[in-house]
């Protein structure tokens, strides 16, 4: 399965944090906020992932994941000159995505919850597109869908002020080929961008979007500003140190999944300085 994973846009809301590094590369605790959605991607079948980031960020990502082949994966990678909007990213992605199924994440969200990894990897062989809603407090701060009286989307609209519906709609989405094609005939909203909830509704209007909603056990974190970046890093802590068990870890999901054998995996670790991470992961197989 194909999956973009975007990293790019300059960070605004925390600045001076993403001045010199990029956002999706500062710590949500003891791991590059980047780890988090790529392992959830992994989680979801994706084996061929392309990242998208601005130029001047390629290389710290390309040294931090290099191309993938240490988990099993395959990792490209493209540069997004201006922050044009998500679904921009489609005419980023190498010819051979074109005309595939492909998953969109994006690199700032924190997805985790008993169960979502086998959850999301029922959903190849979709017929239109798959999104998630998700009960927040803020609405307004994202991406929100409203429905009818039967359950069924009716709109979808981005970070509206008046919002009667608290179902916000996380940076995960799944799509058939058709994307390509639709990406093709949106336009620019009056903020000059083309906006993933447009591509969303293009879907919805020809009655090809599935809405799921995630269970309220379900954790998403937003890491867009200071605040919630800090309580992201909290939370994973808490679950961390309680459980003596890691979240977002590359080597242990690539090991799970059988996308690295244990001799791969060890392999992988002689390359690690020696510390808390590495002994984590040794555990893991003596
Ligand atoms: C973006 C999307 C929004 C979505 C959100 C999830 O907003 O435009 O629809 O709900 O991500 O994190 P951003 O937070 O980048 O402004």
């Amino acid at each position: 399965m194909k999956a973009i994973l975007l990293a790019g846009g300059i960070g605004s809301r925390i600045w001076p944090l993403s001045q010199a590094v990029n956002k999706h590369l500062l710590p949500v605790f003891d791991k590059p906020m980047i780890y988090y959605p790529l392992t959830t991607l992994m989680l979801a079948g994706a084996r061929d992932v392309v990242l998208i980031s601005s130029k001047t960020h390629l290389f710290s990502f390309k040294t931090l994941l290099g191309d993938g082949s240490q988990w099993g994966l395959r990792i490209r990678y493209s540069v997004q000159e201006k922050p044009d909007g998500i679904p921009a990213a489609f005419s980023l992605v190498p010819a051979d995505f074109l005309n595939e199924p492909v998953i969109l994440m994006l690199g700032d969200n924190l997805l985790y919850g008993a169960g979502l990894g086998e959850s999301l990897q029922e959903r190849q062989n979709l017929d239109g597109a798959l999104a998630f809603g998700y009960w927040v407090s803020n609405p307004s701060d994202y991406g929100v869908i409203d429905f009818n009286e039967l359950g069924r989307p009716i709109k979808i609209r981005e970070k509206p002020k008046d919002s009667k519906s608290n179902y916000a709609i996380p940076g995960l989405y799944f799509f058939d080929k058709s994307v390509y094609s639709k990406v093709g005939h949106l336009k620019p909203s009056l903020r000059g961008e083309l906006e993933i909830t447009d591509l969303l509704s293009a879907y919805m209007l020809e009655s090809k979007l599935h809405i799921e909603i995630l269970q309220r056990g379900t954790a998403w974190l937003d890491t867009g500003n200071a605040r919630n970046l800090l309580s992201a890093g909290e939370f994973v802590r808490v679950i961390e140190e309680r459980q003596g068990l890691k979240i977002g870890s590359p080597e242990e999901v690539a090991l799970r999944l059988g996308m690295v054998d244990k001799e791969k995996f060890l392999a992988n670790l002689h390359e690690m300085p020696s510390g808390e991470y590495r002994n984590y992961l040794e555990k893991l197989v003596f």
